[in-house]
């Protein structure tokens, strides 16, 4: 190669690399993701969970969800821990039926949107805390003025047991189910006196149905709806208003 040739071939090579430059400092195409769903909702029964969700029809930057492939649920235990995926459910379905559940299993649900490119959206919202319903015999309910002191698989535990998860009193009106954890600091050192709820750990107070009447409490006991059966049971369901 003489002086000339090398000149040229040097000259060629910046001019490549100087392409080379340009397209990689060139914007890339962004690619579409799918918005996250921005509600989600559980509904318990006896036998499952349903969960449902608001369908997704755009992506983050606005434009048309032309491509969704469908839905992937998730669940977790504790939702500080990661959600394991459970299910993928197709386009058109925005819910999901979780048949595996046993007595007292606690569970919290979120959903993400797919696209035929396997990208996923965010994760929605997370569901609240949702178990299977539960059934109270007729033998076993409470008797006006008493409680009973019930765990999410449905046993009935003592008073004096340290730990259960919900009460259950007779009302004139049917029966009222709570959440036994003080809204204070979690105490659930609860009881029920002359129709009144006191905590037994800094002393705040709840009516029957679950309003505070009494601090250092703000907030009032969360409160499940309990239904008298024909049969004679009460079944009580820990589930929100389903999603509209
Ligand atoms: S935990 Fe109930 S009053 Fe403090």
């Amino acid at each position: 190669m003489n002086r000339r040739e090398f000149l040229a071939f040097a000259a060629s090579l910046a001019t490549s690399s100087l392409i080379a430059s340009c397209s990689d400092d060139a914007p890339s195409q962004s690619v579409p993701v799918p918005k996250a769903p921005e509600r989600i909702s559980v509904q318990d029964s006896l036998n499952d969970v349903l969960a449902r969700w608001s369908a997704v029809t755009t992506n983050v930057d606005g434009s048309p969800l032309a491509d969704l492939a469908g839905y992937r649920v998730y669940r977790a235990r504790i939702p500080s821990r990661p959600f394991q995926l459970v299910a993928a459910v197709p386009p058109n379905a925005l819910e999901w039926r979780d048949g595996s559940l046993r007595p007292g299993d606690i569970f919290y649900y979120k959903v993400k949107a797919v696209n035929a490119k396997g990208i996923e959206s965010d994760f929605s919202p997370e569901s609240q805390a949702i178990s299977l319903s539960i059934r109270v015999a007729s033998e076993v309910l409470p008797a006006f003025g008493a409680a009973l002191f019930l765990n999410r698989n449905g046993d009935v535990v003592p008073p004096s047991a340290s730990r259960s998860d919900l009460t259950l009193t007779r009302s004139a009106d049917g029966f009222i189910a709570l959440s036994r954890f003080c809204t204070h600091a979690g105490c659930s050192n609860m009881r029920f006196e002359n129709q009144v709820w006191v905590c037994q750990c800094h002393g705040s107070q709840f009516s029957q149905q679950g309003r505070v009447l009494g601090s250092p409490a703000q907030t009032d006991l969360e409160r499940y709806r309990a239904t008298l059966q024909p049969d004679g049971s009460v079944i009580i369901s820990f589930s929100s208003s389903p999603l509209q």
